[in-house]
């Protein structure tokens, strides 16, 4: 008997990473998901099964569910992954992209979250792993929304491990740091996309693409999606699953200095990164 694990966003980055190191571990059968099953094509070879999905889309997220549900009973894991940045400032931004990302971010997560949960509770076992941000633990400027998106999954997570831990559910959360994936690139053109030809913020949307696109190059600062993946693996199988795990050590570093700091302080931190 296999323990079925169901990722959402599964064609590129953490979510790809992820189904091909599980499809890799002996006893764990991967549900890897898409919108488009033609972009994952590939994680079938490497052992996953394929299931469309998108996160957006009500019938597509029950019809997943169904049919693990028909097969196992119940889903094992639940990786709650899928997820872009809508990146521009508060002002300038349209709210229709930041809606389209709150529901993609926020309420796909909630609502798949609550279709596995029934059978789960009735197994008496389970574990939710909602991939969040070290972004939902402190905020740059020029991704407002974003870090609103993300501190939002850090609230939920919080309420539903508590909520469900009395049933055998283990939730945690993963909070990476810049992972080398599309997230830069979506996020940049997001950017680019929100902020006028020429505009009061146009010199710091300059420097948050900049300084986006420098941090992402650097080794220092990012790491590969297979690190998270790597902390995804750790959460679904640790006897005690920890409720955060923060990914790579620059990550680790600035969600520290962050605790440590009082708002004008980072905000004065800030200053000097975005120049
Ligand atoms: N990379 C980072 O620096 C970073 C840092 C912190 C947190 N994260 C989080 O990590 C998660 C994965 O991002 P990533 O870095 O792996 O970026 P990515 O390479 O852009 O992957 C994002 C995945 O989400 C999928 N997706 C987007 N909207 C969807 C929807 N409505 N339904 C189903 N799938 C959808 C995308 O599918 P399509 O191909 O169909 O668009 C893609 O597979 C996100 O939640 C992100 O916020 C990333």
């Amino acid at each position: 008997m296999t323990t079925p694990v169901l990722i959402t966003g599964t064609s590129s980055g953490i979510g790809r990473a992820t189904a091909a190191r599980f499809a890799r571990r002996q006893g764990f059968t991967v549900y890897a998901t898409a919108r488009r099953l033609d972009t994952i094509a590939d994680l079938e070879k490497a052992g996953a099964r394929l299931l469309a999905l998108d996160v957006n889309d009500e019938q597509s997220m029950a019809d997943a569910v169904d049919s693990i549900l028909t097969e196992h009973g119940s889903v094992g894991v639940l990786v709650n992954n899928a997820g872009f940045g809508q990146y521009g400032t508060i002002e300038e931004t349209d709210l229709n992209g930041v809606r389209r990302q709150f529901e993609t971010n926020v309420f796909g997560m909630a609502r798949l979250t609550q279709l596995v949960l029934p059978t789960m509770r009735a197994a008496g076992r389970g574990r939710i792993i909602n991939v969040g941000s070290m972004g939902g633990r402190l905020v740059f400027p020029g991704g407002g929304y974003y870090h609103a998106s993300k501190y939002a999954v850090e609230a939920l997570t919080d309420a539903l491990r508590f909520e469900t831990a009395p049933f055998g559910i283990k939730v945690s959360l993963i909070e990476p740091g810049l992972i080398r994936t599309a997230f830069g690139e979506t996020a940049a053109n997001t950017l680019s996309d929100a902020a006028f030809p020429s505009g009061p913020y146009d010199r710091l949307n300059m420097a948050v693409d900049q300084q986006m696109a420098s941090s992402y190059q650097s080794k220092f600062l990012s790491a590969p999606p297979e690190a998270v993946a790597a902390a995804i693996e750790r959460a679904a199988t640790a006897a005690r699953p920890r409720t955060r795990y923060v990914v790579t050590p620059a990550a680790k570093a600035l969600v520290h200095t962050r605790r440590l700091l009082g708002a004008r302080t980072f905000d004065a931190y800030l200053r000097m990164q975005f120049r």
